[in-house]
């Protein structure tokens, strides 16, 4: 096998094994073929049906799809349908309500649980506190919390009443996440006094304070749960404790449905340009999508399953498969704060085997990490209750997926015995734009293949096309597009239209453009090979290389910056930035690290990049578009490649000499 880390046609076109589900697994299974021969027999139909099936509506819908206003699709548009209703008061109606829905594990070790009675308490509890505070339907209200339980309470109190959460990630910056309170124009700010990094208190207020120093915002209130205890400035005119609002509201709160077209949610994403853009997600589709998905893909039995979706709530991963689609399908699941190796490098196999969890659902980048750590840890737990094992975020490489199979899949308890039947692994292709699984094995129909996504999910139409837009045969390459319209798909960019039709809509008539490319196998499965834009994958998490860039130019240190990504064994690709200087820095400072820090301020910590290399010319066409290609070549340590159209030949020798220095 190759010993490259992220996949490309070469590598993959090497993979030939392939795992039958066990038929004890296939006989219990939730998916089953006869799924994927429905929604191709009708495809509207079987999402009417997964709409019925998965959500409780308050007004049925009589029309599915409405596509007269392409790209904008409308799903069920006349149904009415409350989110959090559906997440809480309807289990709690049905006397689920003393079954656990949240296990959380705060990183020093604290612990609490909400069965669905509590949960749907608290919920009623922020809806009512949040009216109070003026916040209406339609109203945004902006997020920064860590992962506690706040966080899914602040978002399901949003959806009951119809606000529009808008989550920003807890590492993103001061200025980061006033751009996005400003685009959104968001009314109430949710955050916490901080929260724990590494066994030490991490703090976000502080950048809230510094996000709304400046005059000119929306918020009228920000609301301040106590988590870490920490020192905080207060702002008598604009903060709040939740704990003397939310706690003390009143624990009644009814529900209503509120049309299936009306917005759940602003999440912003990095694109090829500057500015991020706030995807929207409306209600019925999406949530259908999610909970069916959710159902499907891990082979969910809410009655006996522990699930465990490890992302940040601040991500689509952690909206879709944290707060919406667990609660909704009635699921118990556990929430963690902290960091995989605090206190210790066995912390997560330690809650797996603590809570029991029945399925987890993580990154390829924190599998590379635990490989790296040596499988002497996880062999040291427990892990015998997994059964099913989801990977999502980015490509997985057929060695992290092997390793994840045989070291995490085949644990029997910590006596060293092993499964007879590895469990499944569904590796889940989708993006915040798409709100849910779109390509995803199930678990027990599927033969699954170390590194690739392999097939659309019931309902779902995609395909791999050439330049041209024409579909390509087995075994051939091309980008990854979605031929017909599907429920959980964003509705546009908030404030701007005429970019979400550019973005998605332009490259391929009639076609949605994922941005990634894809290849068909011998079989037509499918597997995924990255962007093929100027989007970056970080452990999972997505860059702009042109955010970035204006970034660095911003600093008055640099007149021009180039950035690209390049292949990290362990984080899949690093950021790594060429910079001209305008100005000689002063005599002794760190020019590197001035920048690294800059950019950490200016979008987040996320955003350093690894390595920034000072350059005196960047690697231009004639018509002066860098030549990224160039480089990664360089940024990966290859031998640079074809430079012939380049306007100045000589420019890769000038910076090959300046790394030499
Ligand atoms: C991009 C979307 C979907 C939630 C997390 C990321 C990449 C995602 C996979 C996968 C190969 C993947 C794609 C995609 N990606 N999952 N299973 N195999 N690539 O959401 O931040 O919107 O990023 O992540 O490049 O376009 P996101």
């Amino acid at each position: 096998m190759s010993d490259t880390h992220t996949p490309t046609l070469d590598n993959l076109s090497h993979e030939t094994r392939s795992f039958a589900p066990s038929a004890e697994f296939a006989a219990n299974a939730i998916g089953s073929s006869a799924q994927y021969e429905a929604a191709t027999a009708d495809r509207l139909g079987y999402w009417a049906d997964q709409a019925r099936k998965t959500l409780t509506w308050d007004t049925d819908f009589t029309e599915v799809l409405d596509w007269s206003g392409a790209p904008v699709a409308k799903w069920f548009a006349d149904g009415k349908v409350n989110a959090a209703y559906n997440a809480l008061d309807r289990h709690v109606e049905s006397g689920l309500g003393d079954r656990v829905a949240i296990h959380f594990e705060g990183e020093p070790g604290d612990t609490r649980t909400y069965t669905y009675a509590q949960l749907t308490t608290a919920v009623k509890q922020a809806a009512n506190a949040f009216e109070s505070l003026g916040v209406a339907k339609g109203d945004r209200v902006a997020v920064y919390l860590p992962m506690i339980p706040e966080a899914v309470i602040t978002m399901l109190a949003c959806a009951r009443i119809g606000a529009i959460h808008s989550v920003v990630f807890g590492g993103f910056s001061a200025d980061a996440l006033r751009s996005r309170i400003d685009d959104a124009q968001a009314k109430l700010v949710v955050t916490a006094d901080g929260t724990w990094r590494r066994g030490k208190p991490s703090a976000l207020k502080p950048a809230v304070d510094e996000a709304l120093a400046k005059e000119g915002h929306t918020v009228e209130n920000v609301l301040v749960v106590k988590r870490n205890g920490q020192d905080v400035a207060w702002n008598d005119g604009l903060d709040k404790w939740w704990s003397e609002t939310i706690d003390t509201a009143d624990v009644e709160h009814t529900a209503v449905g509120h049309e299936a077209e009306h917005p759940l949610f602003v999440l912003y994403t990095s694109g090829t340009t500057g500015k991020p853009k706030g995807i929207i997600h409306t209600t019925g589709g999406y949530l259908t999508q999610a909970a069916a998905t959710h159902r499907d893909t891990f082979d969910l039995h809410p009655e006996s399953d522990v699930f465990w979706c490890t992302a940040d709530i601040g991500w689509v991963t952690g909206h879709s498969y944290v707060t919406y689609a667990p609660l909704i399908n009635g699921a118990t699941q556990v929430m963690y704060e902290g960091t995989p190796d605090s206190p210790h490098q066995g912390r997560w196999w330690e809650i797996i085997e603590k809570y029991g969890v029945t399925i987890l659902y993580t990154a390829p980048t924190a599998i590379r990490t635990f490989m790296k750590w040596g499988r002497q840890i996880p062999d040291s737990y427990d892990l015998s209750s997994l059964r099913v094992l989801g990977s999502v975020g980015e490509p997985i490489n057929p060695e992290a997926w092997m390793w994840y199979r045989d070291v995490i899949g085949t644990n029997n308890g910590k006596n060293g015995e092993r499964k007879d039947h590895p469990t499944p692994i569904v590796d889940t292709w989708w993006q915040t734009e798409t709100g849910a699984h779109m390509i995803a094995p199930l678990p027990g129909v599927t033969a699954t293949k170390p590194g690739s996504a392999q097939t659309p999910v019931p309902g779902i139409t995609v395909d791999v096309v050439d330049e041209m837009g024409v579909s390509v045969g087995n075994g051939e390459g091309g980008f990854l597009v979605i031929r017909d319209p599907w429920p959980g798909m964003l509705r546009g960019i908030w404030g701007d239209m005429d970019r979400y039709k550019d973005t998605y809509w332009s490259r391929f008539e009639g076609m949605y453009f994922a941005g990634d490319g894809a290849k068909k196998d011998e079989d037509g499965d499918i597997w995924l090979l990255g962007r093929v834009d100027d989007v970056m994958n970080v452990s999972g998490h997505r860059l702009s290389t042109t955010e970035i860039e204006s970034s660095l130019v911003a600093h008055p240190y640099v007149a021009e910056a180039a950035v690209v990504g390049a292949k990290d064994e362990t984080t899949g690709e690093a950021v790594v930035a060429f910079v001209i200087l305008q100005i000689e820095p002063e005599a002794g400072e760190d020019v590197v690290a001035t920048l690294r820090n800059h950019v950490g301020k200016d979008i987040g910590p996320i955003a350093k990049p690894r390595h920034i290399l000072v350059v005196p010319e960047l690697p231009k066409t004639r018509s002066g578009k860098i030549m990224r290609r160039l480089l990664k070549d360089v940024a990966e340590g290859r031998e640079v490649g074809d430079a012939t159209t380049l306007a100045d030949n000589t420019v890769m020798t000038q910076i090959a000499e300046s790394m030499r220095k």
